[in-house]
Order: structure tokens, then C-alpha cells, then sequence
């Protein structure tokens, strides 16, 4: 963990501030917390309400995302975040690629940060950038983040709670929101008829509005819709599966046997709504 994420950071108990790093941090009444030999800092307390993606699926995610698939979110993102300073953190935000990227563009470096529950992602997430950090916790309960710590938070298919968002986002921020369209993937659904993939609820924009509305605005009046036409070799089809929701009822072998049948390269349409946000001051809730 990075000396200058610290401050960023609070104890996940009593809300004081941490100290510490390398190897472990505390507050100053005695709770501490053990970096994880990977790197990344456990700041969960309780139970966790998920168990974050498992080895399979974060590996997909990773061979997926390298094979540059989904480089066009990366590019919207950081177009996104440019106007804004000071730390980017990306809440459920898996391996990290998506953050190393943005932090990678920035024109003044900026440090950053990946939270998740997914050990096997953070390992990855905790390497992914010399700038960036990644701590454990979860999305659903209190962060363990200072209060209006973030000038950029990054939300990219991932769950989001508005008001931990709002809390620690800098009033002068912006949360940047990434959710799927009806026609995102869509050619694999009738391509792969037999794995029954999960379809896109078109309901999800309007959701996403009413869930956010109380504590963000849209900045955008217009949710941006980025479009690009993928072409897959046959493993990028399986990781594509493998990595996204339908993963744990998909079998396997009988992934690879439909995919066999695909033509090769096969196209595909990857379609997302990035919409940027500011926080609303006051909350119009809370
Ligand atoms: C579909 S993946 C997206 C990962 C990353 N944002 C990306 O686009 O590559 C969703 C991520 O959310 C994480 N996640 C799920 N529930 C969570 C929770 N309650 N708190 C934190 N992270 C969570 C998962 O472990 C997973 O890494
Ligand atoms: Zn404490």
C-alpha cells in the first residue's frame, strides 16, 4: 500500500483516521489491519453481503480485458474524468485495468485506488498501477474512506451505493457510471442458445436514475452511449461468458462445445452507458 493512500483512508470500525503502511495500518485506538502479502489492504468488517467474483471469472475478466475488448470504456473514461483532480477511486473495481488507464491519461499524476471483495481481483488490482492501491471492503456497508477524499469515482458494471458514494466523493467531483444497453453482447444470446445468457433489463437506466437521484445530478443531459464493433477469436467468446453474470450456471464444457460451433472471428457489439454525475449539495436525502 502506497504512504500517500493513507490519508485517504479510515479505520472501518470507529471511523478514525489510519496510519501505518507498509505492512499494516491502525488507528489510534488500537484496531489494525494487515496488508495482505499481495498488497492490498482488508478493510472489511462484519460479514460481507458478496463473496466478490471468484478465481475463474476474474481470470476471464483479465484475459479478456488485455485482449484490449473493452479498451473503448477505458478511453471514455478517462475523456470523462480529465476536467477533474485528486484521487480516483474505482468502487467495485475489480483487476484495476479500467483505473490504470484513467490514471495513465491524466495530465497531472493523481493517485488511485480499487475497492472490492474479490480477493483474486485485488491481488491484481493492488498491482495494476504504481500509483494505485486496492482495499477490501464492501460496496454495501461503510467505506473505509475519508469523507470527500475522491475527485473521481468510477463505477463500471459493478453495484453502487449512492449514499457512500456521495459521502466520500469531493463536492467539486464526479462519479462516472458505466451500465450496459439492451444491445450490448446481444449477438451471443442468440448465438448460444443452449446457456440461457442473461439479457440486459432495459429497465436498468431508468433504476439507476431513481436510485442516484436523491444524493447525484446528471452533468450530462444525455447518457453517452459508446458503441464498438468487436471481432473474437473463439477464447475471447468463452472469457466474455465466463467473466459476466451468467458465468456460474454455465457448465464448462458445454461453453466450449457451443462456442466450437461459432463462426471465427465472430462479431459482437459492446454497447455501454457512461453518465457522469455530480453530487447534489445537500443530498436531497440522508
Ligand atoms: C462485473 S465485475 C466489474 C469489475 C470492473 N469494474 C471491470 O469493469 O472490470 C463486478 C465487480 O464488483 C465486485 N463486487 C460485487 N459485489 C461487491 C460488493 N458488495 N462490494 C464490493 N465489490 C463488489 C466483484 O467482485 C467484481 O469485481
Ligand atoms: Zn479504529
Amino acid at each position: 500500500m502506497l504512504a500517500d493512500l493513507v490519508p485517504h483512508l479510515r479505520c472501518p470500525v470507529c471511523h478514525c483516521p489510519l496510519t501505518g503502511a507498509p505492512r499494516s495500518l491502525r488507528c489510534h485506538r488500537g484496531h489494525s489491519f494487515d496488508l495482505a502479502r499481495a498488497g492490498y489492504a482488508h478493510l472489511a468488517t462484519g460479514r460481507l453481503t458478496h463473496p466478490g467474483d471468484p478465481v475463474a471469472m476474474v481470470a476471464a475478466r483479465e484475459t479478456f480485458l488485455a485482449s484490449g475488448g473493452y479498451d473503448f470504456i477505458s478511453a471514455a473514461l478517462s475523456a470523462a474524468a480529465a476536467p477533474y483532480s485528486g484521487l480516483v477511486v474505482d468502487v467495485g473495481g475489480g483487476t484495476g485495468h479500467h483505473l490504470a488507464r484513467v490514471l495513465d491519461a491524466r495530465q497531472q499524476p493523481a493517485l488511485g485506488l480499487t475497492v472490492d471483495v474479490s480477493k483474486p481481483a485485488l491481488r491484481r488490482a493492488a498491482r495494476a498501477h504504481p500509483r494505485a492501491g486496492a482495499v477490501l471492503a464492501d460496496t454495501w456497508r461503510a467505506l473505509p474512506l475519508r469523507d470527500h477524499t475522491a475527485g473521481v469515482l468510477l463505477n463500471v458494471f459493478a453495484p453502487r451505493n449512492p449514499a457512500e458514494l456521495h459521502r466520500t466523493l469531493h463536492p467539486d467531483g464526479a462519479l462516472l457510471v458505466v451500465t450496459p444497453t439492451p444491445a450490448h453482447l446481444a449477438e451471443l444470446r442468440p448465438a448460444l442458445p443452449g446457456l440461457r445468457l442473461l439479457t440486459i433489463d432495459p429497465t436498468k437506466p431508468t433504476r439507476l436514475a431513481a436510485t442516484l437521484d436523491p444524493w447525484f445530478c446528471a452533468i450530462d443531459t444525455t447518457t453517452t452511449t459508446h458503441t464498438h464493433q468487436l471481432a473474437l477469436p473463439r477464447p475471447l467468446i468463452r472469457a466474455l461468458v465466463q467473466m459476466g453474470p451468467s458465468a456460474a450456471h454455465t457448465d464448462p464444457s458445454a461453453l466450449a462445445a457451443a462456442v466450437a460451433d461459432l463462426p471465427e472471428p465472430f462479431p459482437v457489439t459492446a454497447a455501454v452507458h457512461l453518465t457522469r454525475y455530480r453530487p447534489r449539495q445537500p443530498p436531497r436525502c440522508g
